[in-house]
């Protein structure tokens, strides 16, 4: 099921180092370092920050008399903690294509695009077609339906697995399959990658990122619990570091169910598998009898028309599905090889929800398949290959100590001037320069995501005009920084 987009090249580096070869990034990612990196002066970025956020507050005045009306009735003024930032964030009004329109009438191109979910793009029309249909044909039934199994078709066949149940979100997706691994293996024990995050389900919030106060050792990394989660049997491990996962199994695997792990790590912006790591994961679970998640909430098919598993070439015995899979609607998903999948079928996993495979969802999933053919991801993944090697031109010409990452439709730029393979590394990154990078760019009409831990995802409705926005605006962010 391997896929390479028409005119993308393999991998793209162009600095070895000890620990990354080039053919370390199997398959087709891009990573390139800076060759002459040269620091920045750092009172420079402070400054540029200030005038920055003056610009921010008097540039969005109607955003922010939304976020005093929020305050009263929603916690931090958002309906999701992730869309808060100090002092307040953009409100939006509506949304097409790659762009949207807030509350103060800018114009805005969307690099964030719903965190990866609008890989259709806004108002995608042959979503909106779909979705219309679903509209006048009946929006919740609760009982089998056509559509539904059509959906588990299309999805079984795309993403190369034996059955599949839908959920409403990735949370619930995450949950599940976790729960089902315990199910299946009758065991207790999950073990997840320090900084991974897979939503809010107990086990899965902890070490999602953690103070590094807290944190402990980096080859063992202590779980580190939020408060008021119940997190069970929980073992932490840092990215890359098959040692460290391999003394894990010795000590505990016959009371671990399973590792739950995105193969490409997309919340700590883009942190690239080493070679032959995936592979190796694969062979230790089999090893212990441990149950192999795959989390592709976000790689999903912003990774290529089969998601990532597929493209890298390691089989996970259970995937997650959200985001993107719905075309902007509430859509996710669990599933993989049915031997595991026949514990939901015997009794011993319960799964329900009122809203599962509802059919406005399932619209989605049509919508979607007609959507991203081969062709369309691999047009999208061309457009930001090109983002990212036009950004790696400016970074060189600047001397800028950072480097670009990209996986499929999505790239970022991190702030050091060394690979980042696990947590600790992103951690050592350097936050300013990123913070201020967000802000120049949403001041100049570009959104990009919040946290700094995200990544742009250039949909199949970004085109060569949007992708010279990008470049320019970075190039214009490089001359400040170097003046
Ligand atoms: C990898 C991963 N898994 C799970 C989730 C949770 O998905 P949701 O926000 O739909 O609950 C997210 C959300 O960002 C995610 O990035």
């Amino acid at each position: 099921m391997s896929w390479r987009p028409p005119g993308a090249l393999d991998v793209r580096n162009t600095r070895m180092n000890e620990t990354l070869k080039t053919q370390d990034l199997e398959p087709q990612a891009y990573r390139k370092l800076p060759t002459t990196p040269v620091p920045l002066d750092m009172a420079r970025v402070e400054e540029l920050i200030a005038q920055e956020w003056k610009r921010f507050t008097t540039g969005t005045l109607a955003s922010n008399e939304e976020f005093q009306r929020s305050l009263a009735t929603m916690p931090l003024g958002v309906p999701s903690s992730f869309q808060h930032w100090d002092p307040y964030p953009i409100a939006i009004a509506s949304a097409e294509g790659a762009w949207m329109t807030d509350v103060d009438g800018r114009k805005l191109l969307d690099l964030s695009m719903g965190f990866g979910a609008m890989l259709a793009g806004h108002l995608n029309p042959v979503v909106v077609a779909e979705a219309k249909k679903a509209l006048e044909t009946g929006t919740l039934f609760v009982t089998p339906s056509p559509i539904s199994r059509d959906a588990a078709e299309r999805m079984c066949k795309r993403f190369g697995i034996d059955q599949i149940r839908f959920a409403n979100s990735g949370t619930e997706a995450t949950m599940y399959a976790s729960r089902l691994a315990k199910a299946y293996t009758g065991r207790d024990g999950l073990v997840k990658l320090e900084g991974g995050y897979h939503g809010s389900y107990d086990p899965m919030t902890v070490s999602a990122k953690p103070k590094l106060e807290y944190a402990g050792d980096p080859e063992a990394p202590t779980p580190v619990i939020p408060a008021g989660s119940n997190a069970g049997e929980i073992y932490v491990v840092p990215f890359n570091n098959l040692p460290a996962l391999e003394k894990l199994f010795k000590e505990h695997g016959s009371t671990i169910a399973c590792i739950i792990m995105e193969p490409v790590m997309e919340n700590l912006a883009i942190v690239l598998p080493d070679a032959g790591y995936l592979a190796a994961v694969r062979a230790l679970c089999d090893e212990y009898g441990i149950i192999l998640i795959f989390d592709e909430v976000k790689t999903g098919l912003t990774s290529g028309p089969h998601g990532a598993a597929n493209r890298i070439g390691v089989k996970p015995d259970l995937i997650t599905l959200a985001k993107s899979i719905g075309g902007g609607l509430p859509l996710a998903a669990f599933g993989g090889k049915k031997e595991i999948m026949d514990a939901v079928a015997d009794g011993r996993f319960d799964h329900f929800g009122t809203f599962n495979a509802n059919p406005l969802a399932m619209a989605g999933v049509r919508a979607m398949d007609e959507i991203c053919t081969p062709e369309a991801l691999g047009k999208a993944e061309a457009l930001n290959y090109q983002a990212l090697d036009r950004i790696t031109e400016i970074i060189e010409e600047y001397n800028l100590p950072a480097h670009t990452v990209g996986f499929g439709v999505k790239g970022c730029i991190t702030w050091s001037t060394t690979p980042v393979r696990n947590y600790r590394d992103y951690k050592a990154t350097d936050f300013k320069v990123a913070e201020l990078a967000w802000l120049w760019s949403l001041n100049r009409g570009i959104v990009t995501p919040p946290g700094l831990d995200e990544q742009w995802l250039i949909s199949l409705a970004h085109g060569q005009a949007e992708i010279d926005k990008l470049v320019e605006d970075f190039r214009e962010l490089a001359v400040a920084l170097r003046s």
